[in-house]
């Protein structure tokens, strides 16, 4: 069957969400409220799966990492120390004439050059297809001015490379004119709020933008401790907050997420190149684990030029989503950079002090970073699939499946008695519903024919459905107390006694 079109693609998952109770937009009985989400009954299952899956195997499963929890509002200096009130900035651009706002950086334009002579100039947003854009732009732009001579092939740059002179004759994308575009400012991402009962200079406090600066304020605390020992990890997830200029493409960029992330400490001495390619590698099998495919990860090295100055290296895991490949988990290698500017801005001696060599150091730290609502997003993208199967009455139909790894699925188990008005079946299903229920997720469903029961799990990824029909009560003696156990992705049913359905569905969902 032919693969739907990016934005059809995207469009079937979004409705999906919403219509399966995965995702819906935030307050949106009042009309919505844009870069803020919420995530429905089996969406916060999902959620829930990918935190606990990450938390498990990074911290739990691990003697170098512990975890943390800190607070999402911090003492306003933490915020200075780490340069974000300075510099935490996107460069924006208003549209005078729509009142839209964009991100420079996301803005494309290229010249329209003709017989070697520039005439003009087109604009398009990013996209997976930015150039071709720009190439269709100056194409129509040439034909409709009636313009002669060869067109040369358009060299697309963001908006941050526009040069003065070049600001006022590229056309705004929301209105296709020139003219109405200001040249790009800085505009500062943290959201403020205020803190005690004056409202004032001095009350003013953020919401944290990222989880890591918890670790690195609290690193003393934690070695204090004494469980910790050089290399060693901090982990947090939690929420952080960004007053994005453009969030879109529906949960991947938002100005409320949850981020996962570590800070992996290690001696100012030791290689930084080996554990940043041990966590970049680390990352990778993680998301293999969760069931994306590798054939749409990547890595992109950030260059050297366009680095923070005190970042070493940065490596991101690229995803191929339906509207072009994007970060999903960056790892970046800091330096000893936040502990020594926490140490300058609070006077605390964020020092080391290492018992083999007795030797006073301040660590340098290997980052990886990543939003769940990202890797939610990836999943799901990933997973969204539709094939052919045959309904009620043998008649093939469009099926949809989320073919979910059955480690993250929201519901493990659907249960199903064939009829629900045999008091047997009924009784029976339920039976096997607590049975499997202190095990894994389970949901009963008697509604509706089998086929549409099937279909519906189908959709909301459940990997395994069980059926309990007049062969579990003896119909056939030698089938007394079995089940069939059928298998989303192949839909294939086999045969099996209950006594056996704990060990083996732990067993498949391992
Ligand atoms: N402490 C480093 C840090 O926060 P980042 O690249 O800004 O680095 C890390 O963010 C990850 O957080 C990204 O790779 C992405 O997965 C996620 N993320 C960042 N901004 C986001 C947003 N506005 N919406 C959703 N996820 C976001």
């Amino acid at each position: 069957m032919a693969e739907p079109k990016t934005n059809e693609l995207m469009e079937k998952i979004v409705s999906l969400c919403k219509r399966r109770g995965f995702i819906f937009q935030s307050s949106e009985i009042y009309g919505g409220i844009n870069g803020f989400w919420d995530y429905g009954p089996l969406g916060a299952e999902l959620k829930k799966n990918i935190r606990d899956r990450w938390w498990n195997d990074m911290v739990r499963q691990r003697d170098d990492v512990v975890g943390l929890e800190s607070s999402i509002i911090m003492h306003p200096k933490v915020w200075e120390a780490s340069g974000h009130v300075g510099g935490f900035t996107d460069p924006m651009v208003d549209c005078k004439a729509s009142k839209q706002r964009f991100r420079a950086d996301q803005i494309f334009f290229a010249a329209v050059v003709v017989d070697g002579k520039t005439v003009g100039y087109v604009s398009a947003l990013e996209s997976d297809r930015t150039t071709e854009d720009l190439q269709e732009k100056a194409e129509t732009f040439k034909r409709k001015k009636a313009i002669q001579g060869k067109l040369e092939l358009v060299q697309p740059k963001d908006f941050t490379e526009a040069k003065p002179e070049e600001v006022p004759l590229v056309p705004s994308p929301a209105t296709g004119e020139p003219g109405s575009l200001t040249p790009p400012r800085g505009f500062n991402m943290m959201l403020e709020t205020n803190v005690g009962a004056l409202r004032d200079e001095s009350s003013v406090a953020y919401l944290r933008p990222e989880t890591a600066q918890g670790m690195f304020v609290d690193f003393k605390a934690i070695v204090d401790t004494g469980r910790v020992k050089i290399p060693f990890g901090i982990a947090q997830i939690g929420k952080s907050f960004r007053n994005e200029i453009t969030p879109r493409n529906f949960i991947f960029r938002s100005r409320e997420f949850e981020q996962m992330e570590m800070e992996y400490f290690i001696s100012d001495e030791d290689d930084w190149q080996k554990w940043h390619r041990y966590w970049i590698d680390w990352c990778r099998n993680w998301l293999l684990s969760v069931g994306l495919p590798a054939d749409l990860l990547s890595e992109y090295d950030h260059p050297k030029e366009k680095l923070a100055f005190y970042s070493k290296g940065t490596t991101d895991i690229m995803f191929r989503f339906p509207f072009g490949v994007q970060e999903l988990w960056g790892i970046a290698a800091r330096g000893d950079y936040d502990l020594s500017q926490h140490a300058k801005f609070s006077g605390a001696g964020l020092v080391y002090f290492d018992e083999a060599s007795k030797r006073r150091y301040v660590p340098h730290v290997v980052e990886p970073a990543v939003g769940i609502d990202r890797i939610l997003l990836a999943i799901l993208c990933s997973a969204y699939c539709e094939d052919q199967a045959p309904d009620d009455k043998g008649k093939m139909e469009t099926r949809v499946v989320l073919k979910f790894h059955p480690r993250i699925a929201p519901i493990k188990v659907a249960i199903f008695p064939l009829l629900k008005n045999k008091p047997e079946l009924v009784k029976k299903a339920m039976a096997v519903r607590d049975l499997l229920r202190p095990y894994l997720t389970v949901f009963y469903d008697e509604a509706g024919a089998i086929g549409r029961r099937y279909r519906r799990q189908d959709e909301i990824g459940t990997p395994f459905g069980v059926t309990i029909d007049f062969d579990t009560l003896g119909e056939k003696p030698e089938l007394l107390d079995t089940v069939t156990l059928r298998e989303r992705d192949t839909m294939q049913q086999t045969r099996v006694k209950i006594s056996e359905l704990v060990p083996l569905l732990l067993e498949k969902i391992r």
